[in-house]
């Protein structure tokens, strides 16, 4: 499942966090980057440990954290301490998967990429290109949001960002460890959960919606690891 989750962060803090980033020093992206992808991976990056990185990813958590849309979508077991990149000059990065486990360099924690996450920070306005393509199902979608708007995105797809011919893109990225490793699993539950809020706000007396309820509980039971 693609979604997209608009208005994390408000155009301000948005507009804020840009312009902190700006006047930070970036290294090259592909610290980051496995073998393969260091070679089409061309992009800057903060250092993980840098002290605004570690300020602005604790206040995206905290972010997300607030959006029942994502609470709901990912059902997040871990989430990797976000991450920024920047885009300018016609940089780009090529078609690829995002590694299947992370390790943090705070905790040395692992955490199994169930999705990957981006929250654009700057507006589409700002710059030309730079939109992040998605291999799904349907086809490949392209996405560039408004800035605070993030899209999530099972971290089993190829993806790649089409060069920024203009302006500079900068975004957060993250990965989650779902508590529902299954896509189609975790996809079901999300159905279920915005039916049942439909049912519980159009009929709040309906016997279902307790029903219901159990019924997402218990399949969470089910199929949660923890
Ligand atoms: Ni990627």
């Amino acid at each position: 499942m693609l979604l997209h989750i608009d208005s994390v962060l408000t155009p301000e803090e948005a507009g804020a966090y840009r312009s902190a980033l700006e006047r930070a020093d970036w290294v090259d992206g592909r610290v980051t980057a496995g073998y393969q992808s260091a070679r089409t991976k061309h992009n800057m990056q903060m250092p993980e440990d840098h002290p605004l990185s570690r300020e602005l990813s604790g206040r995206v958590v905290a972010a997300i954290e607030r959006s029942p849309l994502f609470m709901g979508a990912a059902l997040p077991h871990r989430v990797f301490p976000p991450l920024f990149n920047r885009y300018e000059g016609g940089q780009s990065f090529g078609t690829h998967v995002d590694n299947a486990v992370r390790q943090t360099s705070a905790t040395g924690e692992r955490i199994r990429t169930d999705l990957s996450a981006t929250l654009f920070l700057t507006s589409p306005e700002d710059y030309d290109g730079g939109e992040l393509m998605i291999e799904d199902t349907y086809g490949t979608q392209s996405v560039k949001l408004p800035a605070g708007h993030m899209v999530l995105y099972p971290a089993t797809s190829l993806h790649h960002v089409r060069p920024v011919t203009r302006g500079t893109r900068i975004s957060s990225f993250f990965w989650i460890q779902s508590m529902i490793r299954s896509d189609a699993q975790r996809t079901i539950l999300f159905d279920l959960d915005m039916a049942v809020q439909r049912l519980a706000a159009e009929s709040p007396e309906h016997p279902s919606a307790v029903q219901l309820t159990g019924i997402y509980h218990n399949l969470i039971r089910m199929w949660a690891e923890i």
